[in-house]
């Protein structure tokens, strides 16, 4: 869907539908409300009063008028109390009053911001509106071929303006393009299944997003990792007839001289678990294991995209993780890239051995930061649910910034130890590492393991095991791929000091 701004004025606009939002508990109808209100007689006002509508958080009513506005219908959408207010319930409420449109198979709509919904934040306000818009309307139906006509799309939001927000308006919406597009972009490669979203095909997926300024890529295959060394994510990919591929994506967009950011992708674009294999439940669910390295692809491109003064750098180990005759076996030991060696107890804590790699990697850079994002552990789902990332680093004021973006994107984290005792589960008795201490307390002593690879710089961990793949849809997140990540991490890099 296109997003314009168009200057004019909402009760003169032609359209479908007019989007207008209101509060819950408020007697007096909001401005532009009561303009159009006043030119069809009132009818929008008695519904209201009549308490047909309540104004609750993302409450949709369509008012049929027929008076002097040119637009067919009015979709009003509830905000919930005004001193409740924030940007996620302003995505969620847009994500819903475009749903509703779409139901109506309704093409173009028009609506015009009130900016006393939040009056210290325009910018904000403006990009919660169209990212709700946006990445609610999403839908993902590139292996349909059957119904496709009943697939309902609207085509354009016009945002109804005066001369005075204009330009305002237009810079923010292009912002958000670039954001919900990118953040669109993951839920695709995430939702393409494993036989489509090969380690090669991932490759060609960042190779594409260098036709941007300042970025560049660089894939290592199999033959280039082994004369690296790099074992653990080789003996990972072991058992598998696709080639691994570790994608590195270089974006300077500040001073050369300046220390990047690095930002760490888990590629897994099959678990099946390897020898220590999965119960076949749910086991499709893994195609999303790649959901990490697709982030930071999106995290790239919006970056590059955005012209953020930073410099980025993306790594993302690409692998399967399969059963086969040349698989890693329980028992067997690596040495990884940065010579320390592995015990493999489980073949299915796959993830920390390619990201193990990949964070050795990154020491090339002398990172400012390194940022990870994986589906890491099944048990962070348990300890903190569907919608929330788990977060472990070494450092208080780079989780700060990251919990900073988290409150601001709704990408939400929270925090969980890192105390030294965790690394006891992991020591092995005849290498220096096991891959797995067991199911007590598995999201930390996974990031126990990661620990050990990113020596002093500063590093924070986000499990995205819950949020990266749902199985219940929220306002602007369909079912299945949701695309996290993009939004946090974007949201943290435009606030970094030292731009
Ligand atoms: N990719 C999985 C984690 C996962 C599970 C993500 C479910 C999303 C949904 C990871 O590779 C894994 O298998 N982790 C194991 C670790 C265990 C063997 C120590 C887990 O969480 O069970
Ligand atoms: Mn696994
Ligand atoms: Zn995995």
């Amino acid at each position: 869907m296109k997003i314009n701004v168009k200057k004019g004025a909402i009760d003169k606009t032609a359209a479908d539908a007019i989007i207008l939002t209101m509060f819950q508990e408020e007697k007096e109808l909001p401005a532009d409300v009561a303009a159009i209100d006043a030119r069809c007689g009132g009818i929008i006002g008695e519904v209201i009063k009549n308490g047909d509508i309540s104004g609750k958080p993302s409450q949709v009513s369509v008012v049929y008028i027929k008076g002097k506005v040119p637009a067919k219908r009015i979709v009003l959408v509830g905000l919930g109390k005004r001193n409740e207010i924030n940007p996620e319930k302003i995505r969620e409420a847009f994500a819903r009053a475009m749903q509703s449109l779409r139901n109506l198979n309704v093409k173009e709509a028009a609506t015009v911001i009130d900016f006393s919904i939040m009056p210290n934040a325009k910018d904000k306000l403006i990009q919660a509106i169209a990212e709700g818009a946006s990445l609610g309307l999403y839908q993902y139906n590139n292996y349909k071929t059957v119904g496709l006509e009943d697939v309902r799309e609207i085509k354009q939001l016009n945002i109804v303006a005066g001369e005075k927000d204009y330009l305002l308006i237009d810079a923010e919406i292009k912002k958000a393009k670039i954001i919900t597009d990118a953040v669109c972009m993951v839920r695709d490669l995430v939702s393409s299944p494993a036989n489509d979203m090969t380690p090669s095909i991932m490759a060609i997926n960042a190779m594409e997003i260098t036709t941007r300024r300042n970025i560049s890529c660089r894939i290592l295959n199999r033959e280039k990792m082994a004369e690296f060394g790099m074992n653990a994510l080789l003996g990972v990919a072991a058992g598998s007839c696709e080639e691994p591929k570790f994608i590195i994506l270089e974006y300077w967009g500040g001073k050369k001289s300046v220390a990047p950011i690095v930002l760490v992708g888990k590629g897994l674009t099959f678990d099946s678990g390897g020898i220590s294999i999965k119960p076949a439940e749910k086991m499709d669910e893994m195609k999303s294991d790649m959901s990490g390295g697709a982030a930071v692809l999106g995290a790239l491109a919006a970056a590059a995209d955005l012209k953020l003064r930073q410099n980025i750098i993306g790594l993302i180990p690409a692998t399967e993780n399969m059963p086969s005759g040349t698989a890693l076996k329980p028992g067997d030991i690596v040495k990884s890239y940065s010579g320390k060696t592995i015990e493999i107890v489980n073949t299915d804590a796959e993830g920390r051995l390619i990201l193990a790699d990949a964070l050795t990697y990154a020491w090339k850079y002398k990172p400012a930061a390194i940022i990870d994002l994986a589906t890491l552990t099944g048990a962070c789902i348990i300890a903190l649910g569907d919608d929330v990332i788990g977060m472990l680093g070494n450092d208080e004021g780079l989780k700060r910034q990251i919990a900073e973006a988290a409150k601001a994107s709704g990408e939400l984290v929270w925090e969980l130890p890192l105390w030294e005792m965790y690394s006891e589960p992991i020591k092995s008795d005849i290498a220096d590492y096991k891959n797995s201490g067991g199911r007590a307390g598995s999201t930390i002593t996974a990031a126990a393991f990661l620990s050990k690879f990113v020596g002093d710089y500063p590093w924070v961990h986000l499990d995205i095991a819950g949020p990266a793949w749902r199985n219940k849809e929220k306002p602007y997140i369909p079912k299945g791929a949701s695309g996290v990540g993009v939004r946090l991490i974007i949201e943290f890099l435009k606030n970094y000091p030292g731009k």
